[in-house]
């Protein structure tokens, strides 16, 4: 398996743990965590080991405290916004993954930390995790889809009001917002969202692909998500899969699927 500088990973069972590992600068999104992020997403994709993903923070006290702002300094208006593209590629890779993709927020995710839980299928925060979009306390606005996802995720005025205070919710307030899925005691986050992609991927994969795509075919410019849905409806029916779950359930057994 692959090693990284700043990246952990561990495959345990179909699920690829990848923990970013910068824990004295509070996990921040440098360049090289960004172009591992890249290649650790390549490898989600690529591996057929690989069945769903956990993306997470080393240590008790952070997942992401944000883009690196020590690389910010004297950066021109050109870098900035290839900056920014460079982490929108990213993060639309692992929107897009057709394996699940979990974020186990262990603690800050402010910034582009907030960006890559809300990048990810499921969020799942531990009860210390802390959220926001504090860029404009630094003369910026989020560069890595936190104006769009955040505002898909809990509506424009609460987006507007977070985004534009840049203030810090708790993982109880987020839960409230419906910026994560579950708070879960910070003992149980792991294995909360272990259970929850083992949970996913015993269901048929080509199914659970046509749903994230579907879903977000709803927010694609050009796209009629309702559309999306009829094609990949009749897509799922020609599978294997389908002719393996419907028999399943008619035979009262557990379906065995192929992914086929
Ligand atoms: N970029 C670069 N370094 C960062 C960072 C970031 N986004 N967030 C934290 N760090 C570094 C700090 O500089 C410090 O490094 P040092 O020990 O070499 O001085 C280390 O991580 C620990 O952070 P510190 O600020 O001492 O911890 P704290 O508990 O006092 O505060 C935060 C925690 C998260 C409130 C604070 O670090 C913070 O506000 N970070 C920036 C958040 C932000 O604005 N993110 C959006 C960026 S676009």
């Amino acid at each position: 398996m692959k090693t990284y500088q700043t990246l952990l990973t561990e495959l345990e069972k179909g699920i690829f743990i990848i923990t970013i590992n910068r824990e004295d600068k509070l996990n921040a999104l440098n360049k090289t965590v960004i172009s591992e992020l890249n290649e650790a997403i390549d490898e989600v994709y690529t591996n057929s080991e690989i069945k769903g993903a956990i993306i997470t923070g080393k240590g008790s006290k952070s997942f992401v405290a944000g883009a690196d702002i020590s690389e910010f300094k004297g950066m021109s208006e050109e870098q900035g916004k290839a900056l920014a593209q460079r982490g929108h590629d990213v993060f639309d890779k692992i929107e897009m993954s057709a394996k699940p993709i979990v974020a186990a927020v262990n603690g800050f995710a402010l910034g582009g930390g907030c960006e890559l839980a809300m990048a990810c299928h499921i969020r799942i925060a531990s009860e210390n995790a802390k959220f926001g979009q504090p860029e404009v306390k630094l003369g910026i606005i989020p560069g890595y889809g936190g104006t769009q996802r955040l505002t898909q995720l809990v509506g424009k005025g609460k987006a507007l009001e977070l985004l534009m205070t840049g203030d810090t919710i708790d993982a109880s307030c987020a839960s409230k917002l419906g910026l994560v899925n579950d708070v879960v005691q910070t003992v149980e986050l792991i294995d909360t969202c272990k259970a929850l992609l083992q949970k996913i991927t015993g269901m048929a994969p080509i199914a659970i692909a046509q749903v994230i795509q579907s879903v977000y075919a709803h927010f694609k410019d050009g796209i009629n998500g309702f559309d999306t849905e009829i094609e990949l409806f009749g897509k799922c029916v020609a599978t294997q899969d389908f002719a393996e779950g419907t028999a399943a359930f008619l035979e009262k057994r557990k379906p065995v699927f192929a992914g086929k």
